[in-house]
C-alpha cells in the first residue's frame, strides 16, 4: 500500500559506514515531556537514541555533536526550553561525561577538533530563527563541525528544518541512525499489506498540524476516532459551544472538510458525545460530566466523558489495526487522565496490531501501564500520521542511498 514505506527504508544506516576518527553530527529528538519543575516525565525517546550514541562512540567517533529541539520557541532563548534540562539525564543514561554547548558557532574550534570520545549536546536548535525556516545558513554552519551526518530525530523526521533536512545539502555522508530504520521497520509491517479495518484515534493538542493530514489518511483507514483538545474543534464544527475549551478557531473550516471527507470516503467518524469539563485546570473546583452539547458557560473540556469511552471502546472492537496519536485530555493532570488511561487499556486489550505514536502519548500509555501490550510503541507522533498519509518523510528524503 505504501511505497512511501519502502523507499525510505532504502536508505543508508550506520552500519553501511566507518565513523572511526570521524565527527559526527547526530540530529535526536529528545522533546520529551517535562512537568512544571523540569523533571522529565518519560525519557523514552532519549533512551530510544541511545543505540546510535553507543554504536559512535564504540566505533572509536571522534566528537559526538548531539543536536535537538525541546518544544516550539520563537526562534530566541527560552529558559523553560534550554536543553540544560536534559543534560543530567542524558549523562545517567550514556553513564559519560555530556559537554553542553551553548553557542555550537562560538565553541566550533573546541568541537571540531577531533577528540576521542567527547560527546556534545548542543542548546536548543529552535533557539535559532534559521531553524525551522530550513535556512542554509544555519544548515552550512552545522555541515562545517561534522564530517558525518546522522539523523535518528524520527519524532521530527516530517519537518523540513535546518538539522533535519537543509544540512544534508552541506555534508558528504548522510545516513539514518537505528531509531530511524527500526521505526520504518515497524510501519512497514503495519502498513505494506494492512490487516483491515483500520482505526485511526488521535487526539491532543497539536491541532493545526494534525488536522491538516486526516483528509488525506482518509483513503487509508475505515474509522476515525477524535479525541482531546483536537475533538474541541471539530464539535464546535457541529455548531456545539466549546465555551472556554481549547479550539483552534482559524481550524473550524478544516474540521468541517475532514467530516465531509470522511464522508465521501465512507470513513466512520466518531466524536465525544459526553465530555468532562472544569472551571480552571490549575486550580479545579467545579468537575463535572456533561454531554458535548452542554458545556457551562466559562467552563473547559479537558477529558473523554464515560459514555464516550464506551463508544470508543465498541467502534475500535472489531479493528485489526489500531494506530493511536494524541491524548483524550489534559492526562499530566490526575483528575483529567482517566479517559486516555482507560482508552489505553481499551486498545491494548483489542485483538488487534496496535501502534501508538507521540511524545505524549506514548508517555500515557506507559503510565496507564499497558506499554507492554501494545505491538509498537513509536516516538513519532505527527511524523507517524504523516506516514499514514504515504509521505516520504523529509528526513530520510535526502540521506545516501544503499543502491547508489
Ligand atoms: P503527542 O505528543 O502524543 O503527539 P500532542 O503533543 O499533540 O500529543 O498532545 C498532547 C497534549 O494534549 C497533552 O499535553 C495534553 O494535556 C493535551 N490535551 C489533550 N486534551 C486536551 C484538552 N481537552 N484540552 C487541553 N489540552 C489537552
Ligand atoms: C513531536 O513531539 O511530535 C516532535 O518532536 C516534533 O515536534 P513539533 O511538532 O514541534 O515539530
Ligand atoms: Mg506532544
Amino acid at each position: 500500500m505504501t511505497s512511501n514505506i519502502n523507499y525510505m527504508s532504502g536508505v543508508k544506516g550506520l552500519k553501511d559506514i566507518d565513523v572511526t576518527g570521524k565527527r559526527v553530527l547526530i540530529r535526536v529528538d529528545f522533546n520529551v515531556p517535562m512537568d512544571d519543575q523540569f523533571n522529565i516525565a518519560d525519557d523514552r525517546r532519549i533512551r530510544a537514541a541511545l543505540p546510535t550514541i553507543n554504536y559512535c562512540i564504540d566505533h572509536n567517533a571522534c566528537s559526538i555533536i548531539l543536536v535537538t529541539h525541546l518544544g516550539r520557541p520563537k526562534g530566541t532563548y527560552e529558559e523553560r526550553f534550554s536543553l540544560r534540562h536534559i543534560q543530567k539525564r542524558l549523562e545517567r543514561l550514556l553513564q559519560k561525561r555530556v559537554e553542553f554547548i551553548e553557542d555550537f558557532e562560538a565553541s566550533k574550534a573546541e568541537i571540531s577538533s577531533c577528540s576521542l570520545e567527547r560527546v556534545f549536546l548542543l542548546e536548543n536548535i529552535r533557539f535559532y530563527e534559521g531553524e525551522k525556516k530550513n535556512d542554509p545558513d544555519l544548515s552550512r554552519k552545522l555541515g562545517e563541525i561534522c564530517d558525518v551526518y546522522v539523523n535518528d530525530a524520527f519524532g521530527t523526521s516530517h519537518r523540513k528544518h535546518a538539522s533535519t533536512y537543509g544540512i544534508t545539502e552541506f555534508v558528504q555522508t548522510k545516513v539514518a541512525g537505528f531509531l530511524m530504520m527500526k521505526e520504518i521497520e515497524a510501519f512497514m509491517k503495519a502498513l505494506e499489506q494492512p490487516m483491515r479495518p483500520i482505526a485511526l484515534v488521535v487526539g491532543g493538542a497539536k491541532i493545526s498540524s494534525k488536522i491538516t493530514l486526516l483528509s488525506s489518511i482518509m483513503p487509508k483507514i475505515d474509522k476515525l476516532i477524535i479525541g482531546g483538545a483536537m475533538s474541541n474543534t471539530f464539535l464546535q464544527a457541529l455548531e456545539y459551544d466549546m465555551q472556554a475549551s481549547m479550539v483552534e478557531e482559524g481550524f473550524v473550516e478544516t474540521a468541517k472538510k475532514v467530516l465531509e471527507d470522511a464522508r465521501l470516503h465512507k470513513v466512520k467518524v466518531y466524536l465525544p458525545v459526553d465530555v468532562v469539563i472544569t472551571d480552571s485546570v490549575e486550580h479545579p473546583i467545579d468537575v463535572k460530566v456533561v454531554p458535548a452539547q452542554d458545556v457551562l458557560e466559562g467552563f473547559k473540556a479537558v477529558d473523554i466523558g464515560p459514555a464516550t469511552l464506551k463508544l470508543f471502546s465498541e467502534a475500535i472492537h472489531l479493528s485489526n489495526t489500531i494506530i493511536w496519536n494524541g491524548p483524550m485530555g489534559i492526562y499530566e493532570i490526575n483528575t483529567f487522565s482517566r479517559g486516555t488511561y482507560k482508552l489505553a487499556s481499551a486498545i491494548a486489550d483489542c485483538y488487534a496490531y496496535t501502534i501508538v505514536g507521540g511524545g505524549d502519548t506514548a508517555d500515557a500509555v506507559e503510565k496507564a501501564g499497558e506499554k507492554e501490550n501494545f505491538s509498537f510503541i513509536s516516538t513519532g507522533g505527527g511524523a507517524s500520521l504523516e506516514l499514514l498519509e504515504g509521505k516520504i518523510l523529509p528526513g530520510f528524503e535526502r540521506l545516501d542511498r544503499i543502491d547508489s
